[in-house]
């Protein structure tokens, strides 16, 4: 079998759709939801997403296809927000347990082989420096996922009507406020929320605090408020090397916006593995975007081994491993407070190494398994 996941309306379709006849074919159909952090597809599910959408088994398609196809939009570096969302649907493909490959932390492979994998990206006036940054991006996610890249390509295309775009509210009227946006799915639990809390502290000036995950289905909404504010800071997950795709619709959405205002835009990233050096891919997506819509980038934090650093007391002793997180949100927080530029910050534990952290890791995967009634063989199940 072969498969493509794909992006392209009805007409781009039309125009090649005899070119896939005997493929399986995954599509956008309107009702794909976006993952929502809970790991049921390592700890209750394994291998299988967890959310029954249509979606839940492109893990399982993945493997064992003969070869993929991708056909994605170009987005500010990565894919369009459908695409990453059936990738953020599919960590399934690895195991929970970390190891060093390539000299990085990922995650233990499920399946033995590489998935063969031909990417296509397509946009409007796409720039060397765009073509380099896909590049990077699919190759971070081919290391993280064993992918076996046979190509990148791209095509010129007209650029693709987004969504509601003519539905939303004009962007214009804002007030000196920062909007601090929880941009991941577990709401009040995610470690996203706890860092911008501290960083809120730190903040001088109104301000706002506010969960993505309370506005699904309610984007234009959501996208109202957030023209209210001249300062955002995005805090998110790292997901599959990139913006969590819950974030990234919203972004698409906010780019298609008449009158965007002025805004300067931060973001405070945190990741599982511990080497916060792998956030590079996400805020430069950021700045990518911000470039594109007119607003100016005003830096990133970038916290390793986030499930470490969101947990318990470490966020109150600055000189334990959360250290250099604390001084990183403290440097933000003045640079918003003032309306400055920071620039990258990239925080990781500090007096805690990183074999450490990956043993405390694959242990606690079992009492979460345990839970669910499964038994340490189980997480191992293939599809
Ligand atoms: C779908 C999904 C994809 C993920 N991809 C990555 C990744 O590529 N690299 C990484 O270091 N961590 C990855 N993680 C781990 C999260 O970044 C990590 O659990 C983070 O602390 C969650 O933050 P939150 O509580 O704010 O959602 C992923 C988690 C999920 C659920």
């Amino acid at each position: 079998m072969k498969l493509l996941i794909h992006d392209l309306n009805e007409n781009e379709w039309k125009e090649i759709s005899a070119e896939y006849r005997d493929w399986e074919t995954v599509r956008d159909n309107g009702s794909i939801k976006p993952c929502v952090g809970c790991f049921g597809c390592w700890v209750k599910n394994p291998g299988e997403c967890v959310i029954k959408d249509g979606y839940e088994r492109v893990a399982a398609l993945m493997h064992r296809a003969e070869e993929i196809t991708v056909i994605s939009r170009y987005a500010y570096g990565g894919f369009s927000s459908f695409i990453k969302n059936v990738f953020d649907r599919s960590i399934g493909l690895v195991l929970p347990f970390f190891e060093i490959h390539e000299g990085e932390m990922h995650h233990k492979r499920r399946y033995e082989e590489d998935l063969p994998i031909r990417f296509i990206f397509r946009g409007t006036g796409l720039t060397d420096e765009d073509k380099e940054r896909a590049r990077q991006y699919v190759n971070a996610v081919c290391r993280n996922f064993r992918g076996n890249i046979l190509s990148i390509e791209f095509e010129e295309c007209s650029e693709p009507g987004r969504q509601d775009a003519g539905a939303l509210p004009a962007g214009g009227d804002q007030s000196e406020k920062t909007i601090l946006l929880n941009c991941s799915m577990r709401g009040n639990k995610a470690n996203s929320k706890k860092f911008l809390d501290i960083l809120s502290g730190q903040i001088s000036g109104e301000k706002e605090n506010i969960n993505l995950s309370s506005y699904v289905g309610r984007e234009s909404e959501l996208i109202g408020i957030l023209g209210s504010a001249s300062k955002l800071v995005f805090g998110m997950p790292l997901y599959v090397d990139g913006i969590p795709s819950q974030l990234l619709r919203i972004m698409e959405k906010m780019e298609g916006q008449q009158r965007k205002g002025n805004k300067t835009i931060y973001a405070v990233a945190n990741m599982g593995f511990y080497e916060s050096a792998q956030i590079k891919n996400l805020l430069g997506m950021v700045g990518a975007w911000c470039e594109k819509c007119g607003y100016v980038y005003g830096g990133g934090l970038a916290i390793g081994a986030g499930e470490m650093m969101g947990n318990g007391k470490l966020a109150e002793m600055p000189k334990g491993p959360a250290g250099n997180m604390i001084k990183g949100l403290e440097k933000l927080g003045n640079a918003v407070s003032e309306s400055r530029v920071a620039g990258d910050i990239y925080a990781d534990a500090s007096g805690f190494s990183r074999g450490m952290y990956m043993a405390c890791a694959n242990f606690s995967w079992m009492p979460q398994a345990r839970k669910n009634g499964l038994k340490k063989r189980d997480l191992f199940r293939r599809k």
